[in-house]
């Protein structure tokens, strides 16, 4: 709204400064207009949150089901909403906003290159996006990187990458290439995402599918060994933790079998790291956990810190000089402003040392939620600031309910299938404030208890 009342200001000041009082009809247009974005500016300031959810409501998709809080401003491990009311963000926008919201050094990134050049296609060079590739790919251990936008997006080109691969190099005869997946996944939402989903709400009437996925249950290494044997196997996708599914932590050891496995049948291991990455499990990877390297790892979200949409793939030359020139890309993929912005949210995750701190206030984060004395926790588990709380529903009060009191109470999360509530703060976060979130957790559960 300030700015706002600033943009109107100034533009008054234009017109005034265009039409010192010559052109009296061009001159009652302009009044016209500024009386309208003053009504305009009346009518913001006048909005309550219950306004701006009627707006989204009627304008919108129904989509989403978010919490009734309308939020306007965020600094760090703080959202504040459209009240002024100040909450702790607990979600991080599902786990893209690591480095904190608006973290100084990613947004001065951002402003310097925006106005220098944001976007040239990639039908020419430009300055910035193999700085990004060479930073990215140094960083992370690969010959080569692909850039795209959106988490969906780089999914979508791992799985076109393993199937040229299959055809190209493996030998398999062109269309029967295999992926296999696990069941309860979460790669986002395109056609062919949602094609080996198991989730209903993802699938249902949305056929027909894209076929070549089979489906095996997660952290399950016999089926995998299983599904492997057929000759016809290109990779098996896989998330290091099931994010979205409700914060499943698999076996230790599971990962290096996999691993193991897939490199004994020539069969490409494809690690989804767009929520488990960038230092959100304590390390900078979830597979560092068990010294794993996937042969095609697939980042997005946090690797802009949350500003804009950045996705990439990163793989050996083997596997990515397969797609040929022309045969997959995207506008805005690699886009100079991209580019500057992801060193710098990278930078910082290393300036700052975020693995640590998330390895080390998820440890207290649990070890807390475990002391709080209720019946509505079953269950507390996670690794690193990827944590879920199963909550038991008691006397009819449910996980929404008890986000909703935690939200009053100053602190944003979000149930998922029902009875998880997903904690997933900025990484940024320090033990005062992670003490003080598990008081605030703790006087909820009490509210719903009664
Ligand atoms: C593991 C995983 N992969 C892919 C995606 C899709 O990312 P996006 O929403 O940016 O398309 C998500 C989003 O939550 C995710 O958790």
């Amino acid at each position: 709204m300030n700015n706002l009342a600033f943009q109107a200001k100034n533009m008054l000041r234009n017109i005034k400064f265009l039409f010192p009082l010559k052109n009296q009809k061009l001159i009652s247009t302009f009044a016209g207009i500024s009386k309208n974005l003053n009504k305009n500016i009346m009518e913001s300031i006048k909005m309550t949150s219950a306004d701006y959810i009627a707006r989204e409501e009627k304008y919108g998709a129904h989509n989403y089901h978010p919490l009734p809080v309308v939020l306007e401003r965020g600094e760090g491990v703080h959202v504040w909403d459209v009240e002024g009311k100040q909450y702790y963000d607990f979600l991080s926008a599902y786990s893209a906003v690591n480095q904190g919201h608006c973290h100084p050094k990613i947004v001065e990134a951002m402003k310097e290159q925006a106005s220098i050049l944001t976007l040239t296609s990639r039908a020419f060079y430009n300055n910035t996006l193999g700085e990004f590739e060479e930073y990215v790919t140094k960083l992370f251990g690969y010959d080569k990187v692909l850039p795209m936008n959106t988490g969906a997006e780089a999914v979508e080109t791992a799985l076109k990458l393993a199937r040229k691969w299959a055809y190209k190099v493996k030998n398999i005869r062109s269309s029967d290439a295999k992926i296999v997946v696990c069941k309860n996944n979460f790669h986002g939402r395109t056609i062919t995402i949602i094609s080996m989903s198991t989730d209903p709400d993802a699938y249902r009437e949305y056929g027909p599918f894209t076929p070549g996925f089979v489906t095996i249950p997660y952290n399950d290494i016999e089926a995998l060994e299983r599904e492997l044997a057929y000759a016809d196997v290109a990779a098996f996708l896989v998330e290091p933790i099931q994010g979205e599914a409700g914060v499943f932590v698999p076996d230790d050891g599971y990962l290096k079998k996999v691993a193991q496995l897939c490199k004994s049948h020539h069969v490409l291991f494809i690690g989804d790291e767009v929520q488990t990455g960038i230092a959100r499990t304590g390390k900078m990877l979830a597979c560092d956990h068990e010294a794993v390297r996937p042969d095609i790892l697939i980042l997005g979200k946090a690797i802009s810190g949350g500003t804009m949409p950045i996705s990439c793939v990163l793989a050996d030359d083997e596997i990515m000089l397969t797609i040929k020139a022309g045969e997959h890309g995207s506008t805005f993929g690699g886009n100079p402003l991209a580019s500057k912005v992801a060193i710098a949210a990278l930078d910082v995750i290393k300036e700052e040392k975020l693995a640590d701190n998330a390895e080390a206030m998820g440890i207290i984060f649990r070890e807390e939620v475990a002391k709080i004395q209720t019946d509505m926790i079953t269950l507390v588990r996670g690794k690193g600031l990827l944590n879920a709380v199963i909550i038991k529903p008691k006397d009819g009060k449910e996980a929404w309910d008890v986000c909703v009191a935690m939200a009053e109470n100053g602190m944003l999360a979000k149930p998922t299938h029902g009875d998880i509530i997903r904690f997933a703060p900025p990484l940024i976060i320090n033990e005062q404030q992670i003490r003080e979130c598990v008081s605030i957790f703790e006087k909820s559960l009490k509210q719903c208890e009664g």
